[in-house]
C-alpha cells in the first residue's frame, strides 16, 4: 500500500485561533493542509477566500491542498495560486465543459491539479482526465458541511479509479474528503486512496497527534 497522507482540514478548526489550529496539526504531524472554498452556490454554505490562504501561507510550509466548491472555478485559479495554494481542486460538476482547461490553467499558474467527483457522479465522467491530474478528490459526503457521515458507497468508485491509475500506469493521488475517522480511513486506504482528509475528527479530539497517527496507522 502507498503511504499515507493525512490532511486535516480547516473547516473544522476554530478560526479565531487559526493560527494555532494549524500549528498544531503542523507538530502533529500532518502531511498537507486541507483548506476549504465554498461560495454558497455550488455548496449551500459558505467558507472562507483567497485572503485566508494567503495568511495561511505565511505561517505554515505544509502544502496548501485547496478544494475549491465554487462555481466557475477557472476565474478563480490564478488567485488562489498567487495566494500561495499548492494544489488546487475543481468539482468536475462546476467545471461544464472546460474541465480540461481548468486543469491546464491550475498547472499553467504553476500547481498541481485536481479534480473532485461528488458521491453521485460517476468516475466515467473524469476518466479521460486521468492522465493530466496529479489528485482525484472522492467525495465521501455531500460537499458544503463537515461532520457528515462517510458514504459508504463511494468505496467503489475509488476502486475503480486506482485500478484505472493503475492500468494507465499514472502516478495520482485518490484523495478522500468527508467522514474519514480510524474505521473509515481503513476502508479508504484499502480501496486505494492515499490522501486522507479529516476534519471533524482531527479538530474534535482531545489528542490531535493520537488522532493523526491513528488515521494514518
Ligand atoms: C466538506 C469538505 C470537507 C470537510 C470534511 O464539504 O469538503 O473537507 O471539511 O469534514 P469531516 O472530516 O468532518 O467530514
Ligand atoms: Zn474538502
Amino acid at each position: 500500500m502507498r503511504e499515507v497522507i493525512i490532511a486535516p482540514s480547516i473547516l473544522s478548526a476554530d478560526f479565531a485561533d487559526l493560527k494555532n489550529e494549524i500549528k498544531k496539526v503542523e507538530q502533529a504531524g500532518a502531511g498537507w493542509l486541507h483548506v476549504d472554498v465554498m461560495d454558497g452556490r455550488f455548496v449551500p454554505n459558505i467558507s472562507i477566500g483567497v485572503p485566508v490562504v494567503q495568511s495561511i501561507r505565511k505561517i505554515t510550509d505544509m502544502p496548501l491542498d485547496v478544494h475549491l466548491m465554487i462555481v466557475e472555478p477557472i476565474k478563480y485559479v490564478k488567485a488562489f495560486v498567487e495566494a500561495g495554494s499548492d494544489i488546487i481542486t475543481a468539482h468536475i460538476e462546476a467545471c461544464k465543459d472546460n474541465a480540461e482547461t481548468t486543469i491546464d490553467e491550475i498547472k499553467k499558474r504553476g500547481a498541481k491539479a485536481g479534480i473532485s467527483i461528488k458521491p453521485n457522479t460517476p468516475v466515467k465522467d473524469i476518466e479521460h482526465l486521468l492522465e493530466k491530474l496529479d489528485l482525484v478528490v472522492v467525495m465521501t459526503v455531500e460537499p458544503g458541511f463537515g461532520g457528515q457521515e462517510f458514504m459508504i458507497n463511494c468505496l467503489e468508485k475509488i476502486r475503480e479509479i486506482r485500478d484505472l491509475a493503475d492500468t494507465k500506469g499514472l502516478d495520482l493521488h485518490i484523495e478522500v474528503d468527508g467522514g474519514i475517522n480510524p474505521q473509515t480511513a481503513k476502508l479508504a486506504a484499502e480501496a486505494g486512496a492515499d490522501v486522507l482528509v479529516a476534519g471533524s475528527y482531527v479538530y474534535k479530539a482531545d489528542n490531535i497527534e493520537e488522532a493523526i497517527n491513528s488515521l494514518r496507522s
